[in-house]
């Protein structure tokens, strides 16, 4: 067996490869281990993620740095020269206060933090570019990735642009323009009969048999899971360098969510935010949401599922990070709430009719989750909250173009206008 993740695997490191990052450490145990290609702990198992001793940094500094994830290079596990990197350069998305979708939701102050506006529209472009940065450093010949589908059109894109050869693995059903939206950036998209748990297993198996394959969410997992974090910064920066009191973010592996709260812990131990209390929800589909049933059932052991639902990017039935989720979502007294493929539809359709915004199936279970909270008592409408849009619609369009479509079919004249009843 020789991989990236060999411990013989000789690779010198230059000097800063991964700026301020110290080491990895457990999350379980603690222990740490030196930089490079590790992603789990030596003494237990555990997830390792990056641990940092992280400089002075001012809001200054950040403000004046590019209007992309790097201006948080400082925070992140990239080298102070990241910028010379051909990479997508994503980020800096808008944080769009959403007036008329609040008023429906009866909530006194909601933003979207609207991630479709990526280079490949997703926030997946934010973690593949901390990936790519390791998987550099890391000499990588390969770049690859399993994925539900928004990472794969991440990967493909960033591989093409850094010239790296590129393998995406992604399950055979997934949604048509998620195929093409990687096919034409890569000519080696691999199909794989099976869900996407099938497809990671396969990837592990590859990532253990073949040499020099960086696969951006199994061997350098830490890295890239460090991208998510500037989802968190940014919405902090956005609204005038404070914390929301609540938030709402998709759960699929739940590393996500997991980050952006890292995101707001370290810029509260920074002193870039004031130390305040903010609640975080996790939002899944019912068809698959082993994090929401665990949830509810008041425990810690997440039962896999076998997805069966039209939130394909968030079909993952055995989410890596569920459990730090449910930490998260109960440390910080909010919770973790499921909604039913219908209500997904409705959801996008409502989001697109208050605010202009077309989300796909990830963004309808998230604002459908929120919708749910308040009904359900569990979201308190007088706090400030943001939700958090992943993804763009124009990738999930069969989930709602049986739901809209034209008012009427009309001859090219006036009276047949009329005639319509559309006015
Ligand atoms: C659009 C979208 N939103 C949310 C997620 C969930 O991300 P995570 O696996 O970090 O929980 C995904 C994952 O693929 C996604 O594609
Ligand atoms: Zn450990």
């Amino acid at each position: 067996m020789s991989t990236l993740l060999d411990e013989t695997t000789t690779h010198a490191l230059r000097d800063g490869a991964f700026g301020n990052a110290r080491a990895l450490t457990c999350r379980e145990c603690g222990h740490e281990v030196a930089l490079g290609p590790s992603y789990a702990c030596p003494e237990c198992f555990g997830p390792l993620e990056v641990a940092y001793d992280f400089p002075a940094v001012t809001r200054e500094e950040i403000a004046a740095g590019p209007r992309n994830i790097w201006r948080y290079k400082a925070l992140l596990p990239v080298p102070s020269d990241i910028e010379q990197s051909p990479n997508t350069e994503p980020g800096f998305t808008r944080l769009l206060e959403a007036r008329n979708l609040a008023r429906e939701l009866g909530l006194e102050k909601l933003w979207v933090k609207d991630d479709s506006t990526n280079p490949t529209n997703s926030f997946k472009d934010r973690v593949v570019a901390c990936a790519l940065s390791a998987a550099r450093e890391l000499d990588a010949k390969v770049f690859a990735c399993p994925s539900t589908g928004n990472l794969a059109n991440a990967v493909a894109a960033a591989g093409a642009r850094a010239g790296i050869p590129t393998v995406v693995f992604i399950p055979s059903n997934l949604e048509t323009p998620k195929k093409v939206n990687s096919a034409v950036f890569t000519e080696k998209l691999v199909a794989v009969d099976g869900n996407y748990d099938d497809v990671n297993k396969l990837a592990s198996e590859i990532a253990g048999e073949e040499e020099g394959w960086a696969f951006v969410n199994v061997n350098v997992r830490p890295f890239y899971a460090e991208g998510s974090k500037t989802l968190g910064y940014e919405i902090a920066e956005q609204l005038g360098w404070r914390l929301p009191d609540q938030i709402v973010i998709p759960v699929a592996s739940g590393s996500q969510l997991t980050k952006v709260d890292k995101a707001f812990q370290e810029l509260i131990t920074l002193g870039l935010v004031e130390d305040k209390p903010y609640k975080v929800f996790g939002a899944q589909a019912t068809g698959c949401s082993p994090v929401s049933v665990a949830y509810k059932g008041g425990t810690d052991a997440i039962r896999p599922v076998k997805p069966d639902t039209i939130a394909k990017s968030l079909a993952i039935g055995n989410p890596a990070d569920g459990i730090y989720v449910l930490d998260v979502c109960r440390r910080t007294g909010g919770a973790v709430e499921d909604i039913t493929d219908d209500e997904v539809r409705d959801a996008i359709v409502l989001l697109a009719r208050t605010e202009g915004i077309f989300t796909e199936t990830a963004g309808g279970t998230t604002v459908g989750v929120l919708k749910k909270l308040v009904e359900t008592g569990q979201l308190d409408t007088s706090l400030e909250t943001v939700v958090i849009n992943t993804g763009h619609g124009l990738k999930t369009l069969d989930s709602v173009s049986d739901r809209v479509g034209p008012a009427a079919t009309i001859a090219p004249s006036y009276d047949a206008f009329v005639a319509s009843g559309v006015l």
